[in-house]
């Protein structure tokens, strides 16, 4: 998937998942990670939660952490004392979000409570969706309409905090801009 190419986790890291919903991403960031590595899926909905938790324990996945918090209203410091409960490491070395920012209303607090949990220097991935541009712009009703039925705004843009606030910074897009693709290395501001 071309967010988790962007991100390009490595062997060993601890990768954040954030609004992992039922875990879709897991499969490919355990081939990134392997079993050295842990994935951190947060995600505010128990329902969810509960989808991904059968994904990892049909798949024998031990190095899943699942952990039920609002991205906007958390406290990263209790966050990160569960993360290390549940057997990961207090701050993680790299967090992807798809799909899940331009639903999260504030997704300004969501990033900066995200980046509390990470190491400087860790790596941001960013997945999320805008109106189709150029050829595709007529399919923009359709796509005005499929976000706010499932409840994003297509006019969050979130992929802009790493272009602002990250260096190295990967572009890519798809389905005729629909699809942003957005990762990169946060700094020390972040
Ligand atoms: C469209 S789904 C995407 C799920 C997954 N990232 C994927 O790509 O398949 C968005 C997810 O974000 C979660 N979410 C929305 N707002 C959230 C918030 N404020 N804090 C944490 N999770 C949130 C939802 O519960 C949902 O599971």
């Amino acid at each position: 998937m071309l967010g988790i190419d962007a991100l390009a986790p490595t062997t060993g890291q601890q990768v954040l998942d954030i609004g992992c919903g039922t875990g879709l991403n897991f499969s490919l960031l355990q081939e990134r990670v392997g079993s050295s590595g842990t994935i951190v899926g947060i995600d505010r909905s128990a329902e969810m939660l509960h989808q991904a938790r059968r994904r990892a324990q049909a798949r024998g996945w031990e190095n899943v952490i699942l952990l039920q918090a609002d991205m906007v209203l958390l406290d990263p410091g209790t966050i990160a004392a569960r993360i290390e409960e549940g057997g990961g490491a207090e701050v993680s070395d790299a967090a992807l979000a798809t799909y899940s920012l331009s639903l999260m209303g504030d997704w300004e607090q969501a990033w900066t409570n995200m980046t509390r949990l990470l190491a400087t220097h860790a790596r941001v991935g960013v997945v999320d969706l805008q109106e189709p541009e150029g050829w595709a712009r007529w399919l923009t009703p359709l796509a005005r309409l499929a976000c706010a039925v499932g409840g994003s705004d297509i006019t969050a843009a979130p992929w802009q905090a790493v272009e602002e606030r990250c260096v190295d910074v990967v572009r890519a897009s798809a389905r005729g801009g629909h699809l942003q693709i957005r990762a990169g290395k946060t700094t020390r501001d972040k």
